[in-house]
């Protein structure tokens, strides 16, 4: 039978050495959160509402800041430690039976798998609890873990109390817990601040829960990257290449051909199709979603958006909230500054900039123009040049153009504008009223020619002076 969970996230710190202003876990790695991080893998063993996060730091921000509903939230006022920071989840957790999972909230690589892992070697057990341990290079600053003859863990010593042979230990607590609930409830309070820095330390557990004869085992993890905590922003600028390195990964192995892996950034939240290529220096952003079969180029910028499939995004584009329909073609250099639809085989090409506007399937802007607070039917041809006039210096107004319209090059639309059905604008217009279905509007300046004036000037320019 599968025992119930109850997740304790330890996230109240502010984080001294990270020399900021700003709470800890609210920094961000790959796109996200370090906490954010943390909660997508307790929730792949929780369900939210048998998640508390300890938050004391900023903690509304810290609250607003996660992206995921459900979760429950506990405060630390003061800053005690660790342990003191779980008796503050006490209320929530503490009728709880079966396993108790407490995490640091400062491990944002910690991997759903080992979470499992550790939850299954601690159901099986007959013991009070079990940790995760890792052998680090460099151990200073974490918590040793001495073992005792059985191999069992005898005890977690802080650097600060550490004696010089136990620092020489390179076995150490990244700060994921696995306890029996109900001993560690009722022994929880015998843990005394009688250290240097006078605090409450969860790590005090271990030696009280074998005080009360009951076992603590370890779970060595190999791979001691996963377990890194993130205490300064070297730290943290280390877990964000982990963090790229592994989401890339997880996409080619799911069909996504990546040319220079080391070379883009994809957000956690990003997902993309099988048989799409990223070109180098490609930089997925946010909670863009990505068919199958498309091609990003190079130095494309997409954040929030949705691409179906077979579409090409050529080199350089950047995109804040378009969707591109099936076999669109968008850029080299097109923006889309905020929100645009863009058809089903639509194509936007060159110094193309759209802002809040619907482009029509199979319609076409090649080069050069600015479409803002617009919507534009199908298969109509946007000329180069052609601008959009959309703010009058108070307000924003729409232009509405109708399917299989023409726009000449270089014209200008000044909304609020309708250009109905067909129609067709004679290049370099200035259109202020609107066209009838199937009408040839011309809006510019009549032609004067005078026959000879040319060669009448430059004869005259030659001309010796008098
Ligand atoms: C802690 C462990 C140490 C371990 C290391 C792993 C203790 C006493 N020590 O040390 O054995 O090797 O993590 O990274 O637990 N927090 C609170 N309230 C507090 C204090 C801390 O919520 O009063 C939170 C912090 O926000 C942080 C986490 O607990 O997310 C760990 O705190 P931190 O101060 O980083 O502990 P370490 O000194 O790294
Ligand atoms: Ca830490």
């Amino acid at each position: 039978m599968k025992e119930h969970v109850r997740v304790v996230i330890l996230a109240a710190g502010l984080g001294t050495r990270m020399k900021s202003s700003i709470a800890k876990v609210l920094h961000q790695a790959a796109g996200d959160t370090i906490l954010n991080h943390v909660l997508r893998a307790a929730l792949a063993v929780a369900a939210p509402e048998n998640i508390t996060v300890v938050v004391g730091h900023q903690a509304e921000q810290v609250r607003k800041s996660v992206r995921f509903t459900g979760i429950q939230f506990a405060e630390q006022k003061e800053q005690k430690g660790t342990a003191h920071a779980v008796v503050c989840a006490r209320d929530q957790a503490a009728s709880d039976e079966g396993l108790l999972l407490i995490l640091n909230g400062d491990g944002p690589l910690l991997k759903a798998e080992t979470l499992k892992r550790l939850l299954q070697s601690a159901g099986d057990a007959k013991t009070g609890g079990t940790l995760v341990t890792t052998v680090v290079q460099d151990a200073s600053g974490y918590g040793r873990i001495i073992r005792s003859q059985d191999g069992m863990i005898a005890a977690i010593r802080e650097q600060k109390a550490a004696s010089p042979e136990e620092l020489q230990i390179r076995e150490i607590n990244p700060g994921v817990y696995c306890f029996r609930a109900q001993p560690f409830w009722k022994y929880i309070e015998e843990v005394r601040p009688d250290n240097p820095a006078r605090e409450y330390y969860l790590t005090d557990m271990v030696e009280i829960l074998r005080a009360h004869g009951f076992a603590i085992a370890p779970l060595l993890v190999e791979d001691e990257t996963e377990l890194l905590g993130i205490n300064t922003r070297v730290e943290l600028a280390v877990a964000d290449r982990i963090l790229r390195a592994r989401k890339a990964e997880e996409l080619m192995l799911s069909g996504v051909t990546i040319e220079a892996p080391e070379s883009v950034r994809i957000d956690a939240e990003v997902e993309i199709g099988p048989d799409t290529v990223l070109e180098p220096g490609v930089q997925l952003r946010g909670k863009t979603r990505i068919g199958e079969r498309c091609h990003v180029g190079t130095g494309a910028i997409l954040r929030d958006c949705q691409i179906e499939s077979d579409v090409t995004v050529y080199p350089y584009v950047i995109a804040e909230g378009a969707v591109i329909r099936s076999q669109a073609a968008i850029g080299p250099f097109a923006r889309v500054r905020i929100r645009a639809d863009i058809g089903r085989d639509a194509r936007i090409g060159n110094f193309v900039e759209l802002k809040n506007t619907d482009f029509g399937a199979g319609s076409k802007a090649q080069h050069l123009a600015y479409l803002g607070d617009s919507s534009i039917g199908a298969d109509a041809n946007i000329g180069a040049g052609t601008i959009t006039c959309n703010y009058d210096g108070q307000h924003k107004n729409r232009t509405e153009i109708a399917d299989e319209v023409f726009v000449g090059s270089n014209s200008t639309l000044v909304a609020p504008l309708k250009i109905a059905e067909g129609a067709y604008i004679a290049a370099g217009s200035v259109i202020t009223k609107p066209v009838e279905a199937d009408a040839l509007a011309i809006g510019r300046a009549y032609q004067v020619d005078k026959p000879g004036w040319a060669r009448r000037r430059r004869e005259k320019v030659s001309a010796p002076a008098k």
